[in-house]
C-alpha cells in the first residue's frame, strides 16, 4: 500500500463466502524469538509478513541470527542457542509494542548494551511495566523518553529469577519476564490477575521447555482467580518446525461484518482457536450471533480450525472484567458491532485501551459519533447506544491498524460513502485486508449452497 492511502467503503451485499486470514501476529513474533533462542534450524510456515513481525525478524538478524525468507510466508531461522552479537546500530521496533517489550526480556540478559527505538506511536507507549520487573531481575534499562517511554537503552547482564505479581494481565509483560527467566538460574514465576494470551507458554512447551501453570484462588475465596506460570531457567529450547495458524484478531473484522447482517454466512478456515483469544466469539454469541467452531489441529500446542458464522440481528451486551484481556485487540470491531446492535453495550475495565497504538477509547468514540452513534466515554471504557442508522463519514485512522479496519467494516453498513484516511498502518498486521474488503463489497467468492454445515462442537 502506498503512503496516504484511503479506504472508500459503501454498503455491501450480504456476505456468503469462505476465507482464510494471514498468520497470527502474536504467534509469528514468538516463533522468530523462540526459534532464534533454539539449538538448531526451525522452519516457520504461514508466518505473518506484516511490518510488526518483520521488525522482529530484522531485530534478530541485527543480533547475528541467520533468518532466511525462501518463499512468501516462510522463514527459516538458524537458532543461536541464545548467544547473540551486539547490534551495530539501534534496533528499530517500528509500531510494535510486542517486539519492544518481549525482546527487552532477552536483551536484559545479554553481555552487551543496545538501544531500542520505535515509530512515533510506539515512542509514546509505557515501558515501566517491563522495566520494573526486569530491573528487579538485575537488568539496567533506561527509558530515554518522558514518563518511561522509548527509546530504551538496555545494559544486559546476569539475571536473578523473581516471582512477579503483575498488576496488569499483559501477555507482553508475562512473556518478557519468562524470556528473561530462561537466562537465569532458578525458578521464575509470573502471577497475573486474569489470564492474558498464553502463546509464549504454549510455544515454550512445544519447544520442549518444562513449565508449570496453575490457577490460584486467593485465600479469601470471593476474589477472582489468579494465573501463575513458572519455569526453571537455562533449559534447552529444542528447535522445531512450526506452522502459524490464521489470526483470529484479523478474522474478527469479517466475523463481525457477517454476524451483524441477517442472511450472511461466513466460514473462516485455518484460524487460531486458542481459548485465550476466542473471547470475541463468546461476546458475539451473547449478542445473538450463531457461531460454530471446530478445532481441527492441536499438535503444535496451538489449536486451530474453522469458524462458521451466520448473521442475525444483534443486541447489546456488557464486556468487562476477566473477559477484557481475551478481547483486548477486538474492542474496536466489537464497538462497531455494538453500534449495529439493538440496545446498549457497556465496555468497562478496559483502561489498557488508552495506551494501545493510539488511545482507542477516544478514537472509537470520536469515529462512532461522526457516524451518528451516541457514545458515552468513561476512563476505562464506554457505553454505546446501538441501533440507529450509521451515516457515512470521513474518518481518521489515528495511525492505528485496528481502528482503520474496524471503521472500514462500519462503512459496509453505513449510508453513503465512508472514507478511512491514512490506512497504510493496516500493513502492520493485515497485508491483504484491502483485497478482501473489495471482494466483499463486490459480493464475490460466494459459498456454494451445498457447503456442509459444520456439525460438531458448538458454542
Ligand atoms: C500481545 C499482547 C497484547 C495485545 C497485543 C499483542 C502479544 O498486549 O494487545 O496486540 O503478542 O503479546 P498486552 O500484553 O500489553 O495486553
Amino acid at each position: 500500500m502506498s503512503k496516504k492511502e484511503t479506504f472508500r467503503v459503501k454498503r455491501a451485499p450480504t456476505i456468503e463466502t469462505e476465507i482464510t486470514v494471514p498468520g497470527d501476529k502474536s504467534i509469528s513474533h514468538r516463533s522468530i524469538m523462540l526459534a532464534a533462542l533454539s539449538n538448531g534450524v526451525c522452519k516457520i510456515t504461514n508466518f505473518l509478513e506484516g511490518e510488526d513481525c518483520l521488525a522482529t525478524a530484522e531485530a534478530f538478524r541485527q543480533l547475528g541470527v541467520t533468518i532466511e525468507h525462501p518463499e512468501p510466508q516462510t522463514m527459516v531461522v538458524h537458532g543461536s542457542k541464545g548467544v547473540f552479537k551486539q547490534p551495530e546500530g539501534d534496533i528499530y521496533c517500528g509500531n510494535s509494542g510486542t517486539t519492544m517489550r518481549l525482546i527487552s526480556g532477552i536483551l536484559a540478559a545479554q553481555p552487551f548494551t543496545c538501544r531500542l527505538t520505535g515509530d512515533p506511536s510506539l515512542t509514546k507507549r509505557p515501558m515501566r511495566r517491563v522495566i520494573e520487573p526486569l530491573s528487579r531481575m538485575g537488568a539496567k534499562i533506561n527509558a530515554e523518553g518522558p514518563g518511561d517511554t522509548p527509546p530504551l537503552r538496555i545494559e544486559g547482564g546476569p539475571l536473578t529469577p523473581i516471582t512477579y505479581n503483575s498488576p496488569v494481565a499483559s501477555a507482553q509483560v508475562k512473556s518478557a519476564i519468562l524470556l528473561a527467566g530462561m537466562f537465569s538460574k532458578g525458578v521464575t514465576t509470573v502471577i497475573e490477575p486474569a489470564l492474558s494470551r498464553d502463546h509464549t507458554e504454549r510455544m515454550l512447551e512445544y519447544f520442549q521447555v518444562q513449565l508449570r501453570r496453575d490457577e490460584v484462588r486467593p485465600e479469601r475465596n470471593r476474589e477472582p482467580k489468579e494465573y501463575k506460570v513458572s519455569l526453571v531457567g537455562l533449559q534447552t529450547i529444542e528447535s522445531r518446525d512450526f506452522e502459524v495458524p490464521g489470526d483470529i484478531s484479523s478474522a474478527a473484522f469479517w466475523l463481525v461484518a457477517a454476524a451483524a447482517q441477517p442472511g450472511s454466512r461466513l466460514l473462516v478456515k485455518n484460524v487460531g482457536l486458542n481459548p485465550s483469544r476466542t473471547g470475541l466469539l463468546d461476546v458475539l454469541v451473547r449478542m445473538g450471533a450463531r457461531i460454530r467452531e471446530v478445532v481441527e489441529v492441536v499438535e503444535q500446542g496451538e489449536p486451530s480450525g474453522v469458524i462458521d458464522i451466520k448473521g442475525c440481528s444483534l443486541h447489546g451486551t456488557v464486556i468487562e472484567g476477566a473477559e477484557i484481556p481475551n478481547v483486548i485487540d477486538e474492542i474496536p470491531i466489537l464497538a462497531v458491532a455494538a453500534a449495529l446492535a439493538k440496545g446498549e453495550t457497556v465496555i468497562r475495565d478496559a483502561k489498557e485501551l488508552r495506551v494501545k497504538e493510539t488511545d482507542r477509547i477516544a478514537a472509537i468514540a470520536t469515529n462512532l459519533r461522526a457516524m451518528g452513534v451516541e457514545v458515552t466515554e468513561a476512563p476505562d471504557g464506554m457505553t454505546i447506544k446501538g441501533g440507529s442508522k450509521l451515516k457515512g463519514a470521513k474518518l481518521p485512522s489515528y495511525g492505528d491498524h485496528r481502528i482503520a479496519m474496524a471503521f472500514a467494516i462500519a462503512g459496509l453498513f453505513a449510508t453513503g460513502e465512508t472514507v478511512i484516511e491514512d490506512v497504510e498502518c493496516v500493513a502492520t498486521s493485515y497485508p491483504g485486508f484491502d483485497v478482501t474488503l473489495k471482494q466483499i463489497q463486490k459480493g464475490s467468492g460466494l459459498l456454494s449452497r451445498t457447503t456442509p454445515v459444520i456439525s460438531s462442537l458448538g458454542r
